[in-house]
């Protein structure tokens, strides 16, 4: 037996100051989103923005239903958005962020499971890797190098 590591860098960022200007941009487009949330039923809102390898940005937030697994995220909103307005493009960085209507967030949240695997097909399909920039309404930001760090053991085209 032996023991295998995989270790993740996440870039920690105190505030969004501390972002390029086009990360700062994007997280903002991010926050943007927010209002476009259809969440009457969790009351959470994930707004979300990508910045494409040709310049443009698109943004997305999730939509719920009142038959509750029909919900659509908003990282699988957005990349959606992404393939259909722009096929073949690939995207270069994601910024994701979340407001609960109870209490602003005061630190980043993850995507859930179902759209770290949507997410890892995206940067398998665009052949380069995606960029996570994580935020709550305050609190530091996380930037992660690609989204394998967020599905560090993962399942890919290439296993089957
Ligand atoms: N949600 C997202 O949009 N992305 C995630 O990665 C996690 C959860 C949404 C789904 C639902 O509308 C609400 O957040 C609460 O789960």
């Amino acid at each position: 037996m032996r023991e295998k590591q995989i270790s993740l860098t996440i870039k920690v960022y105190d505030t969004p100051d501390e972002l390029r200007v086009d990360e700062r941009e994007l997280l903002e487009e991010a926050r943007q989103a927010l209002d476009k949330s259809h969440s009457p039923y969790s009351n959470f809102r994930v707004g979300s923005a990508a910045l494409l390898s040709n310049g443009a940005t698109l943004s997305a937030a999730n939509q719920e239903n009142a038959s509750y697994p029909v919900c659509v995220c908003a990282e699988v909103a957005l990349l959606s958005a992404c393939s259909s307005v722009y096929p073949g493009v690939a995207i270069s960085k994601i910024a994701i962020t979340t407001r609960a209507a109870a209490h602003p967030s005061d630190s980043p949240k993850a995507p859930c499971g179902q759209c770290r695997q949507t997410l890892l097909e995206f940067e398998a399909r665009g052949g380069k890797n995606i960029e996570i920039i994580l935020a709550g309404d305050t609190g530091p930001v996380y930037k992660l190098g690609s989204v394998k760090d967020l599905l560090p053991l993962h399942f890919s085209g290439s296993d089957l």
